[in-house]
C-alpha cells in the first residue's frame, strides 16, 4: 500500500518553479524527502509542475537562445516540461512558456487511440513545409482562447536530442501543426499572431474585459 501526499513548496532558487516534493508512506516506513538530499534524489525521482505563463507576459514576445550545452538542468527542464504538459493536459509546451528563454521544445502529440509519442526537441528549426491544412488551435499561455489557424500540412525538421544526437524527422497533419505551433513560441510568436486583426481585435477586447471563456 502506498499514499502519496503532494506538498508544494516555493522555490527559492530557480525563480517562478513550483516544484512537487512527494512523500512517500507504506506501513511501516515513513520518510520526508528533503529538497536538497541527492541521495534520495537518485531513488525517488522528483516531478516538477512549472508555472505556465501566459499572455502578455514579455517573455513569450522573445525570440528564444540557441542551447549551447545540453547539461543537466536541460534534461531536468525537458523532464519537468513533460510533468508541466502532460498535467495541464496539452500536446506541447516551449521553455519560454515556462520562463526559460531557450530553444527547447516538448510534445506528445499522439491522438486519443495511440500510444504516447513524447518528443524533446532542442534548437528545432523547420527546414521545409508544403501543403496547407488548417485547425482550431489553443495555447496553454492563452487560456480560454481559441482560433482556426492555418499551416504547413507537412514538415521536414532539424534538431538535436537530449544526447545531442542531431535529428531529422517528418511529420505530417496533427504532429506537424503541433510542432510548427511549439516552435513558434521559440520565434517569440503566438497562434494569436497568426489570426486577423478583426479576430486579434475580439481577443484584446474580451481579455480586458475578462470575458475569455
Ligand atoms: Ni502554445
Amino acid at each position: 500500500m502506498e499514499l502519496r501526499f503532494a506538498i508544494k513548496i516555493p522555490n527559492t532558487a530557480k525563480s517562478n518553479l513550483r516544484l512537487t516534493y512527494f512523500i512517500l508512506i507504506d506501513y511501516n516506513c515513513a520518510f520526508l524527502l528533503f529538497p536538497y538530499s541527492n541521495k534520495l534524489h537518485k531513488f525517488i525521482p522528483i516531478m516538477s509542475i512549472l508555472e505556465i505563463n501566459v499572455y502578455p507576459d514579455p517573455i513569450l514576445k522573445r525570440v528564444a537562445k540557441k542551447i549551447i550545452d545540453i547539461d543537466d538542468s536541460i534534461k531536468q527542464l525537458a523532464k519537468d516540461m513533460f510533468e508541466t504538459m502532460y498535467q495541464a493536459p496539452g500536446v506541447g509546451l516551449a521553455a519560454p512558456q515556462v520562463g526559460h528563454s531557450i530553444s527547447l521544445v516538448v510534445a506528445d502529440p499522439a491522438s486519443n487511440d495511440d500510444p504516447p509519442n513524447p518528443m524533446v526537441l532542442v534548437n528545432p528549426t523547420i527546414i521545409a513545409g508544403e501543403g496547407e491544412t488548417t485547425i482550431v488551435e489553443g495555447c496553454l499561455s492563452v487560456p480560454g482562447f481559441s482560433a482556426e489557424i492555418s499551416r504547413y500540412q507537412k514538415i521536414v525538421i532539424r534538431a538535436l536530442t537530449l544526447d545531442a544526437e542531431e535529428l531529422e524527422l517528418t511529420l505530417e497533419d496533427f504532429p506537424a501543426i503541433v510542432i510548427q505551433h511549439e516552435i513558434d513560441h521559440l520565434q517569440g510568436k503566438l497562434f494569436i499572431d497568426r489570426i486577423s486583426r478583426l479576430k486579434r481585435n475580439i481577443f484584446e477586447r474580451k481579455l480586458k474585459k475578462g470575458t475569455l471563456a
